[in-house]
């Protein structure tokens, strides 16, 4: 895919947004900055069909050749995640439904049902169209299928659809009144027309019914995928073809499933930090995406993509911050150290209107005389320089990532409002990025093999098969640390009985009889001299001994972290969110007891190490997040510069090196 050898570079690119003379200043401009990749006619829906079946495609035509001319390569997207005012008049059954049952109407983008068979068939039918003009262009390099799959919908499409999953799912009725335990609250379903969507009701949802509602919409959503992947693959194998996952903990698909069904996972990353925080959350997705592509087709190389980061802005606490210079391209930088082919944004030009007129854009409303732009020429400079870097990040931490958890812990009933798994797995990311230890994200089952230690987050539904992955592993020689809420629940967010954490109580030695969930400033001693928020419990040991205690409130002298041996491994449990610093030292040491060290031991503070490589070489990016030079001890050549480093490599405030280091 990487045909040239370069590194994607470019981003959205709406020509139907301006005249054709702007294109060619585009272009030019494209060429300037060494774009590679552009992604064209993600929304353009109503310009590429105008009136149902009448197909205007010359500007497009146009375009294509333009970018092919100047050696860019286009992503070419299907536009079906902004059907056009038409659309909805001429099919208002195709109209997303909201729990209330509130039809939306059209007047900005994903009003669409992907249950509705009108919604399917026009899909598909703008993608036949794209894909009988285009699957051969020469400058098709991907296809980009709709925009950020997460739009569900309560209509009768979709309430018939579910019921049709439903029945897939579980066989007959006995076994979904079962697992739903419709015995609570007069459930009983004695017939399958009775179930609806979980639509706006008087009180508590059944939380078997929520989790199976999202679990129907990411197999639905997936299903349009598919419907529209498999009109392109027909066209012409050759090109691969993907969709731009959206992130965040509201997201309603299970990315780690689809990955075996895009030929490369792409990602959307808008961190919501604006202090070191945004680096942090970078990291985080960027170790999301890898862990997903392991997901892909057999034999498959787990690559990714960066398909839409914003250049010059982050968009938090109500209001846009603009980033120092600089920035856009250490971020950028540290995408590709954890393995994505390049870095595409959102967007090329900023629009004059429209909904999103103020978002940033590598050409920014000052023009090509900006800031902005100049540092889109570097950006594209430097990336051309770090076209040889390939290979694997090495980690040897795996940690625990499950979507169905995720949505399990957004029920109401839980024993606290702020439970979140994102937001743990997020805590421990952080408390591994600041102790450097690089780690994989693994989905429940994921092999283990180069693991020692495997970090375990809120994982909150374990049904057999994943209490058996914790259990193996440790048995086999493994560490595992575990954190509270994980092992509670089956997986139909069912209680395991006699003591939490039902499902891994044996590995972990540990026994719960009880939860002290904290308040929102509420933080709790600990003997180390710590502190723990969120959460607390009262721990019985069963095996397992006491690492740190409660040192305050109602359980003070209990304990808190605890570590067991089992079989030929360790398991600790952590039974409170330990703060930050905490949590550090205690993955650090769990992870020197499992064998494994930081990627860059005497990296300071706020510099980021990541290490790629394999049998091609071995690359080390250093990423200086601080306001101050740092000193960081390494040796290499550094691609940025040419630079020979023979003891130390001496970074600028918010600067980067990527050193190919010596081999043998
Ligand atoms: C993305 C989306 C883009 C644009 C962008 C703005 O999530 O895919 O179309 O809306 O956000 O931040």
């Amino acid at each position: 895919m990487r045909d040239d050898g370069r590194l994607w570079y470019g981003g959205d690119y709406n020509p139907e947004q301006w005249p054709a003379e702007v294109w060619r200043q585009d272009v030019e401009l494209m060429r300037r900055a060494r774009v590679t990749l552009v992604t064209v006619g993600v929304f353009a829906w109503s310009r590429l069909e105008p009136e149902p079946g009448r197909y205007t495609l010359d500007w497009l035509d146009e375009v294509l050749d333009l970018l092919h001319d100047a050696g860019i390569r286009v992503a070419l997207a299907t536009p079906t995640a902004s059907p056009p005012p038409w659309f909805s008049l001429a099919h208002p059954d195709a109209l997303p439904v909201t729990a209330d049952g509130v039809r939306l109407h059209h007047g900005s983008r994903d009003t669409y049902c992907a249950a509705a068979p009108a919604y399917r068939a026009a899909a598909r039918r703008i993608t036949e169209v794209l894909a009988d003009r285009y699957a051969h262009h020469p400058a098709l390099a991907l296809w980009h299928v709709h925009n950020e799959y997460g739009t569900t919908c309560h209509c009768p499409h979709a309430e018939v659809a579910f019921r049709r999953w439903l029945a897939d799912r579980h066989g007959d009725l006995d076994t979904l009144n079962d697992a739903w335990t419709t015995s609570f609250w007069s459930q009983h379903y004695t017939d399958w027309a009775q179930i609806g969507t979980p639509r706006a009701t008087q009180y508590l949802h059944n939380p078997g019914h929520l989790l199976d509602f999202r679990r129907f919409w990411s197999d639905t959503l997936l299903a349009a995928y598919t419907d529209q992947r498999d009109v392109l693959r027909a066209a012409n194998p050759a090109v691969p073809v993907t969709t731009n996952y959206v992130l965040g903990d509201w997201v309603p698909v299970d990315h780690a499933r689809w990955a075996r069904e895009v030929d490369l996972v792409a990602i959307d990353h808008y961190p919501s930090a604006v202090d070191l925080g945004a680096e942090e959350q970078t990291a985080l997705a960027a170790d999301l995406a890898r862990g997903w592509a392991r997901h892909g087709a057999p034999g498959r190389a787990p690559d990714w993509l960066l398909m839409e980061t914003a250049p010059n802005l982050i968009y938090a606490a109500g209001r846009m911050h603009t980033k120092e210079p600089g920035r856009m391209l250490r971020q950028s930088v540290a995408h590709v150290a954890r393995g994505s082919r390049g870095a595409l944004f959102f967007q090329w030009r900023a629009p004059r209107g429209g909904a999103e007129r103020f978002h940033s854009a590598l050409v920014p409303h000052a023009g090509a005389d900006s800031r902005v732009y100049r540092e889109a020429v570097r950006l594209g400079q430097a990336l051309d320089r770090l076209a040889e870097v390939r290979g694997r990040v090495a980690a040897r931490v795996a940690l625990a990532w499950d979507a169905a958890s995720g949505w399990a812990l957004q029920h109401p009933g839980l024993p606290a409002e702020r439970l979140n798994h994102h937001e743990e797995v997020a805590a421990a990311h952080r408390a591994l990025w600041h102790a450097g230890l690089a780690c994989d994200v693994a989905v429940p089952g994921d092999p283990l093999d180069g693991y020692p230690l495997l970090v375990v987050p809120a994982l909150y539904l374990a049904d057999e098969a994943t209490a058996g992955w914790v259990r193996d592993h440790v048995h086999g020689g493994g560490h595992a640390l575990v954190t509270y809420l994980s092992g509670v629940a089956d997986a139909h967010a069912r209680i395991h009985l006699d003591g939490y954490p039902g499902a891994l109580r044996d590995v972990l030695g540990v026994r719960v009889e009880e939860f002290h969930p904290l308040g929102d400033d509420e933080r709790v001693a600990l003997t180390d001299g710590g502190t723990g928020t969120v959460w607390a419990e009262t721990v019985g040991l069963t095996g397992a001994r006491t690492v740190t205690g409660y040192a305050g409130g109602v359980l003070a002298g209990q304990p808190a972290v605890t570590r067991h041996t089992y079989g030929a491994g360790v398991a600790w449990y952590v039974s409170t969110r330990p703060d930050d610093a905490t949590y550090r030292r205690l993955l650090t040491e769990a992870a020197t007891q499992a064998g494994v060290a930081p990627t860059c031991p005497d990296a300071p503070a706020g510099v980021e190490a990541v290490r790629r490589g394999g049998d091609d070489g071995s690359w080390l990016f250093l990423l200086n997040h601080t306001d101050r030079p740092q000193t960081v001890p390494a040796s290499g050549v550094d691609l940025l510069t040419d630079a020979t480093v023979t003891d130390a490599v001496h970074l600028p405030a918010g600067g980067v090196a990527v050193l190919r280091e010596p081999t043998g």
